[in-house]
């Protein structure tokens, strides 16, 4: 791999032991992966900042490299954390609030920008063409496919090692040939709901491995409704961007392998991701990835002036930056009893701890995360039903 004369400085450890290491790390991976070169990045996004994830071993490390004076060299933002600071805090036991706060403070010296969320897209969105390097497997195919931002699914070490460094290896999707489609995906399954989009995404993800799709017969999905199917399309593979109805379909479409999507295929998976029947969840969330500012318009209109039932809790998970932005609908969702819950999400924090046995959502992602994180069983359904389950009659 060719390294600048600087970046052979750091490699060699002339600007000390922490920037070394971090370089290490890059280069690594670069020559695993056949990069030639480090490219700059315009920011990067760390994921394994929760402690439930995280776990104490990697701790140390970290505090080290806060202590050796080290700073995050480009914008760098944070994945949600296992506190919300509000609401959780202070009903979850001091033996896990302490680790996790430990963790935050040693991010927050480093410089990163402690916003704590999986669509950090919405305070600030990157350039089209930026390079990135992000960890968080949602963000990292909403800016491919979405934002037209480039980047590929970093691991914790690897995106805090760019951040750092400001630069990742020239590899996977930040190389144009490597972006293209690689298999065509036609759905005749109709998509109305958020859900319909997750389940497309969780049966997608399980027969696509790492091959990038080119879909069509989405309709006109809004942004919310790629969210989905991206989040949920990371959780259960390894891609990292899908092509949408785009200008390239006339010109893919012939050499490229078919699959084809029925409504059975939908229906089945999110039958499949349904582990309860039950009529009264202990929890109701939605936010996962965080509400946008539309998302948490739509709950506060459509929860009109109802209650949420005492018996059940009700989460609406966003960023500290939309609620703030949201205010006005975020006062009308808490007035009802529900929690907006920042900073941190259902399958990130101790639901267990917190005595919540089973969880119904309109995320496919959550609903196929929760039976493991969570020890909870799960009931998938749209937002309308999810509000339905939890508000008074
Ligand atoms: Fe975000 Fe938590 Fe879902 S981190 S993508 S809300 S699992």
């Amino acid at each position: 791999m060719y390294l600048t004369r600087e970046e052979e400085r750091i490699y060699n450890g002339e600007y000390g032991w922490a920037k070394q290491v971090c370089m290490k790390v890059l280069v690594k991976l670069g020559e695993l992966f056949g990069a030639s070169r480090l490219i700059p990045v315009e920011s990067a996004h760390v994921s394994g900042v929760s402690y439930k994830t995280l776990g104490d071993a990697p701790a140390d490390f970290l505090e080290a490299l806060a202590d050796a004076d080290e700073k995050a060299a480009v914008e760098a933002t944070l994945n949600p954390q296992s506190l919300d600071p509000k609401h959780l805090a202070g009903r979850l036991p001091e033996n896990l609030v302490k680790p996790q706060r430990r963790l935050c403070e040693i991010f927050e010296k480093m410089g990163f920008k402690t916003c704590y969320t999986c669509t950090p897209y919405y305070i600030k969105a990157p350039k089209r063409g930026s390079h990135l390097a992000w960890a968080e497997s949602s963000a990292v195919v909403y800016a491919n496919s979405v934002l037209g931002a480039w980047t590929n699914r970093e691991g914790g070490p690897s995106a805090l090692a760019a951040a750092i460094i400001g630069k990742t290896p020239d590899c996977g999707i930040h190389k144009a040939e490597n972006r293209k489609p690689q298999i065509l995906i036609e759905v005749k399954a109709p998509l109305e709901k958020e859900v319909d989009f997750g389940a497309l995404g969780i049966f997608l993800g399980k027969v696509l491995e790492d091959k990038i799709p080119l879909i069509t017969g989405l309709g006109k999905p809004t942004f919310e409704n790629l969210k989905q199917l991206g989040a949920a399309l990371a959780s259960a593979g390894m891609v990292n961007m899908l092509h949408y109805n785009s200008a390239a379909v006339k010109i893919e479409k012939e050499r490229l392998e078919k699959i084809t999507v029925e409504p059975k295929n939908i229906q089945e998976t999110i039958e499949e991701l349904t582990t309860t029947s039950t009529a009264k969840p202990d929890l109701v969330f939605v936010g996962c990835p965080h509400c946008s500012f539309r998302e948490i318009r739509e709950i506060a209109e459509k929860m009109s002036d109802k209650k949420v039932r005492a018996d059940i809790e009700f989460w609406v998970c966003t960023s500290r930056h939309i609620k703030e932005k949201a205010n006005r609908y975020v006062q009308k969702i808490e007035a009802s009893g529900a929690k907006i819950i920042t900073d941190t999400c259902a399958v990130v924090t101790w639901t267990d701890k917190l005595g919540i046995k089973t969880i119904m959502t309109n995320s496919a992602k959550t609903a196929h995360y929760a039976p493991t994180m969570n020890k909870a069983e799960v009931k998938l359904a749209s937002l309308e039903e999810c509000l339905k389950t939890a508000l008074k009659r």
